[in-house]
C-alpha cells in the first residue's frame, strides 16, 4: 500500500460509546442518557450506562492501542463530564480523566486527537433549548476553551463536532437520535449552530491552548448516485447531495449554505452578521467519516428533502445493512481536495459491523472485516497517488461500543468486548491491522 511514509494509522472511539461509569466523579446526564430511556428509542432496551467501561479500563485500552502499533488515538471528550451543566462550574475530576488518558498516550507514543462534541449534549442545555437554540454554541465555545487550556498543552490535534449532520438530521429531523425531534425547522437551527459552535469552538481552541493546534471539523459523507436517468432522480440526487455533503462542506469553506436547499427545505438558517465568517475561518483540516455511497429516487411524498436510499442490487452489505463501497471513500477524498481545495485530510472514521462468530478460545476470525479494512486503506493509498493530500486514517472502532440506536448488538470493533466481563479480546482484523502498520514503517526489502 503505497501510502506517505509520515501517515498515520490511527482507532477512533467516542466518550459515551464507550466509557460507562456515567454517574462518575461528578458527570450528569447527557440527551444520550435521556433519548435512551425513551421506550423503544435503542434496541434491546440498551444505554450507555457501562458499554466497554473504558472509564475504569483505559489503561488496559491505552496498552492495547500499544500492542496494535497505532500511531493516534481519536477520542471524545464528555461535556456532561467536563462542564455537567453545560455551562458554568467546571468538575475537576471529570477534566483529569482526559488529562491522565493524555498522558498515558504520550507515554506509549500515541499522538492523541480530541473531539470536543461527539453527540452528548449535556441534558441541561437541550432543557434551555438545546442546539436549535444559539447560546447552545456560546455554551460550546466556553466549554472547548476549558478543555483546550488544561490540555492544549500535548495536544495538538482537535475535532470541534462530529457528524453535525448526524446530530442535526438524525436527531432533530429523522427523530431517530437524541434528542429524537421531528421538525424541519428546529433541525436547519440545530445545523446552523452546530457549525457556528465549529466556528466558536476552533477559536477558542485557538485562543487557549498552549501548543499551536491543527484543528478540524469531522463529516460523514456520502457520494450520491441517482437511481435511474429520470430527470427526478436525478434532481433528487442533487438534493441529497445537497442535504448530505453540501449543506455542511459549503459554509465551512466560505460558500455559505446552499441556496437549491434553503429553497428545499423552506426554511432560513439563523445566520447573523459575522456567522458564516465564523463558521469559515480557516482550519488545518477536513475530517472525513465514510461508510457507505446512497443511490438515491424521488420521493416526491416523503419528507423535505424528499428522496429515499435504495438498496444496491447484490451488493455486499454489513450487519447495519450499509452497501461496502471502498472506491466511495477515494471519490470523496478527491472531491474533498479538487471542489474545496482542502489542504489536509484525515479519514477519521471507517469501519464496520458484522456478526461476529467467537472461537471456543475467544478469537474472532472476522475475515469481512479484514477484506473491507484492506479494500478501504487501499482506496485511500489511491486517492494520495491521485493528489489528495491524505494523512492519516482511523479505524471506526478500536473497541465494540454501544452503537446508538443500534445498541450493543453492533459491533465495530477490531478488538472484541465481552460486555459481561469487560474481557477484551483483539481480533483477526485487530492483528491485521498492526501487521499493516507494521509493514508500513518496516517495508520488506526490495519493495
Ligand atoms: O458509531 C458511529 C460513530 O459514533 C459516528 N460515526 C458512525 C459510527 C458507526 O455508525
Amino acid at each position: 500500500m503505497n501510502l506517505p511514509a509520515d501517515f498515520l494509522f490511527g482507532a477512533a472511539t467516542s466518550a459515551y460509546q464507550i466509557e460507562g461509569a456515567v454517574s462518575a466523579d461528578g458527570r450528569l446526564p447527557s440527551i444520550w442518557d435521556d433519548f435512551c430511556r425513551v421506550p423503544g428509542a435503542v434496541a434491546g432496551g440498551d444505554t450507555g450506562d457501562d458499554a466497554c467501561e473504558h472509564y475504569h479500563h483505559w489503561r488496559e485500552d491505552v496498552a492495547l492501542m500499544r500492542r496494535l502499533g497505532l500511531d493516534a488515538y481519536r477520542f471524545s471528550v464528555a461535556w456532561p463530564r467536563v462542564v455537567p451543566e453545560g455551562a458554568g462550574a467546571v468538575n475537576g475530576p471529570g477534566l483529569d480523566f482526559y488529562d491522565r488518558l493524555v498522558d498515558a498516550l504520550l507515554d506509549a507514543g500515541i499522538r492523541p486527537f480530541v473531539t470536543l462534541y461527539h453527540w452528548d449534549l449535556p441534558s441541561a442545555l437541550q432543557e434551555r433549548g438545546g442546539w436549535p437554540a444559539r447560546d447552545t454554541a456560546a455554551h460550546f465555545a466556553d466549554y472547548a476553551a476549558v478543555v483546550a487550556a488544561r490540555l492544549g498543552d500535548r495536544v495538538t490535534d482537535w475535532t470541534t463536532v462530529n457528524e453535525p449532520l448526524c446530530a442535526a438530521w438524525i436527531g432533530h429531523l429523522e427523530g431517530r437520535f437524541a434528542p429524537g425531534l421531528r421538525d424541519l425547522r428546529q433541525a436547519v437551527h440545530a445545523a446552523h449552530h452546530l457549525l457556528l459552535a465549529h466556528g466558536l469552538g476552533a477559536a477558542a481552541v485557538r485562543a487557549h491552548a498552549a501548543a499551536p493546534p491543527s484543528i478540524g471539523l469531522v463529516n460523514n459523507l456520502s457520494p450520491i448516485e441517482p437511481a435511474s436517468d429520470r430527470a427526478e432522480d436525478v434532481q433528487a440526487a442533487t438534493r441529497a447531495d445537497g442535504h448530505i455533503n453540501r449543506w455542511w462542506l459549503d459554509p465551512a469553506h466560505g460558500h455559505g449554505y446552499p441556496a437549491d436547499m434553503i429553497e428545499v427545505y423552506g426554511v432560513e438558517p439563523p445566520v447573523r452578521a459575522g456567522d458564516l465568517e465564523t463558521i469559515a475561518a480557516p482550519v488545518e483540516y477536513d475530517g472525513v467519516n465514510y461508510y457507505f455511497r446512497q443511490i438515491v429516487a424521488d420521493d416526491p411524498a416523503g419528507p423535505a428533502p424528499y428522496f429515499r436510499q435504495l438498496p444496491v442490487t447484490g451488493a455486499q452489505v454489513t450487519a447495519m445493512g450499509w452497501e461496502v463501497h471502498a472506491d466511495g471513500l477515494a471519490e470523496l477524498l478527491l472531491r474533498l481536495s479538487r471542489d474545496y481545495g482542502a489542504a489536509r485530510l484525515y479519514v477519521t472514521e471507517n469501519g464496520s459491523a458484522w456478526d461476529d462468530k467467537v472461537g471456543a478460545d475467544g478469537s474472532v476470525d472476522d475475515r469481512d472485516r479484514i477484506a473491507y479494512l484492506e479494500d478501504h486503506l487501499a482506496a485511500v493509498a489511491r486517492a494520495a497517488r491521485d493528489g489528495a493530500p491524505v494523512k492519516g486514517y482511523f479505524a471506526w472502532s478500536l473497541l465494540d461500543n454501544f452503537e446508538w440506536a443500534d445498541g450493543l448488538d453492533k459491533r465495530f470493533g477490531l478488538v472484541h468486548v465481552d460486555y459481561a466481563t469487560q474481557a477484551r479480546t483483539v481480533k483477526a482484523s485487530g492483528h491485521r491491522y498492526a501487521e499493516i502498520i507494521r509493514t508500513h514503517r518496516h517495508p520488506p526489502r526490495g519493495v
